[in-house]
């Protein structure tokens, strides 16, 4: 009451509160700008903690989404002991030609199999060729050797990275016994243009669909059909990161043709036509059955996994679209895209490392498919120049893409690639 009274007499208040609060005025400045920047600290780091870690492909999330089907499934199989051909295994083949409307559907152990049953099955012979791009995965190029067949690699399309039916034809020799398109990255190659190329010189087309399956190619007479089901034979693989991936390896072959369909039977087992007659030299490739009830499973989401890839593509797409230095892939109009991967191409070659440390260093993978060409590759080495797949080579880049992305992770995967390129 003294003091008070004393105050009021000399001083205003607010006169002697700046007079006595002054020494600690930067102490005071002090500990609220620290209790902002620690509130934004913690809201940054929660936001980056509460986010999932980012994943080229999210196969824990995506097995926790169909756990109780998946699980269902597997101890169906235990409990049968039916591991090997059990009737999964057959179920499965009709469900898939179901979907992609082949006639024939052959269940195998992997896609690279797959490939190889294709090639023994048209009797392709020591010294044939085949017609198949560079930029690619290496399966096929490793088949072709193993069964003395000569991979001819052929340049790829400018925009769409697929097989360039235009350079096909300059690689047909007396030889050329196959073309083999891949369909690369999730979409389908120009098959109009590769069907009346192989029409022409009467030559099989084996469609690798490993990337692409249930991409569906519109005809220029409307037709429309689903990759692997447009060549004599076509090759998938259920590899577990593949869009219908199972739990471990498998692989599919698909035909119309019931000549191939019987051959491609016989040689995935064994080369036999019946039990322990071998006519043939065949294989052991197949399906074991927990693969086949996974995919069972996995079937019934492949639609709707394709449209969350999608989903996540057309975010990237709008993102790219302004920034200078970085382009969002090229679609096919004839094909639909099922996105197996998001590969981006960049201006710049002298981009692709550091983008990728710049992702790295905040969390986020990315790849490079393919970073040597197959001719370069020290086992499939052919001395010739393939300018534009060597270039591309050095300038794509595939972004996390799969079908359990989060919101958050998207965000902030756009929002690094924007600060690297300073847009
Ligand atoms: C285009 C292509 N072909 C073939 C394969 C081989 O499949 P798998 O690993 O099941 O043998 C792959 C696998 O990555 C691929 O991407």
């Amino acid at each position: 009451m003294h003091v008070f009274c004393g105050l009021k007499k000399h001083k205003p208040p607010t006169v002697w509160l700046i007079e006595h609060l002054f020494p600690f005025l930067p102490a005071l400045f002090l500990c609220v700008f620290y209790k902002v920047q620690t509130h934004l600290c913690v809201l940054s780091l929660r936001t980056f903690f509460n986010m999932l870690p980012i994943q080229m492909v999210d196969l824990q999330t995506q097995y926790g989404r169909l756990k109780n089907e998946i699980d269902t499934a597997i101890q169906k199989v235990l409990q049968s002991a039916a591991f090997i051909k059990g009737p999964e295994v057959a179920a499965f083949e009709t469900e898939l030609q179901d979907f992609t409307g082949a006639k024939h559907v052959i269940a195998c152990a992997n896609g690279t199999d797959a490939l190889q049953l294709a090639f023994m099955a048209l009797k392709l012979q020591p010294g044939d060729e085949v017609i198949t791009p560079s930029f690619s995965y290496a399966a096929l190029a490793e088949v072709l050797h193993l069964l003395h067949l000569k991979p001819v690699f052929c340049e790829v399309d400018a925009k769409t990275f697929l097989l360039d039916p235009e350079q096909i034809e300059k690689h047909i020799s007396p030889k050329t016994k196959a073309i083999a398109p891949v369909h690369l990255y999730g979409q389908i190659c120009d098959m109009d243009a590769i069907i009346a190329i192989a029409t022409k010189h009467q030559l099989p087309v084996v469609e690798d669909t490993a990337q692409a399956i249930g991409a569906v190619y519109t005809f220029k007479n409307g037709e429309k059909k689903q990759a692997g089901t447009m060549g004599a034979i076509g090759t998938t693989s259920f590899f577990p990161s593949k869009n219908l991936g199972c739990y471990g390896d498998g692989g599919a072959v698909f035909t119309n043709d019931d000549q191939l369909a019987k051959q491609l039977k016989m040689v995935a087992n064994h080369g036999q036509p019946q039990k322990y007659v071998h006519e043939v030299i065949g294989i052991n490739s197949r399906l074991d059955t927990l693969q086949a009830a996974i995919l069972q499973v996995k079937l019934k989401y492949l639609k709707e996994f394709e449209a969350s890839r999608n989903a996540v593509a057309d975010a990237y797409d709008a993102v790219l679209e302004g920034i200078d230095g970085i382009s969002a892939p090229i679609r096919n109009a004839d094909s639909t895209h099922v996105f197996h991967q998001y590969t981006a191409v960049l201006k710049d070659a002298a981009d692709q490392k550091p983008l990728m440390e710049y992702l790295k260093s905040q969390g986020i993978p990315s790849m490079i498919y393919y970073p040597t060409p197959l001719h370069k590759q020290q086992a499939y080495a052919q001395h010739i120049s393939m300018p534009l797949t060597e270039d591309l080579c050095t300038r794509v880049i595939s972004l996390p893409i799969h079908t359990e992305m989060a919101a958050d992770q998207l965000q902030h995967i756009t929002t690094t690639i924007k600060a690297y390129f300073k847009a």
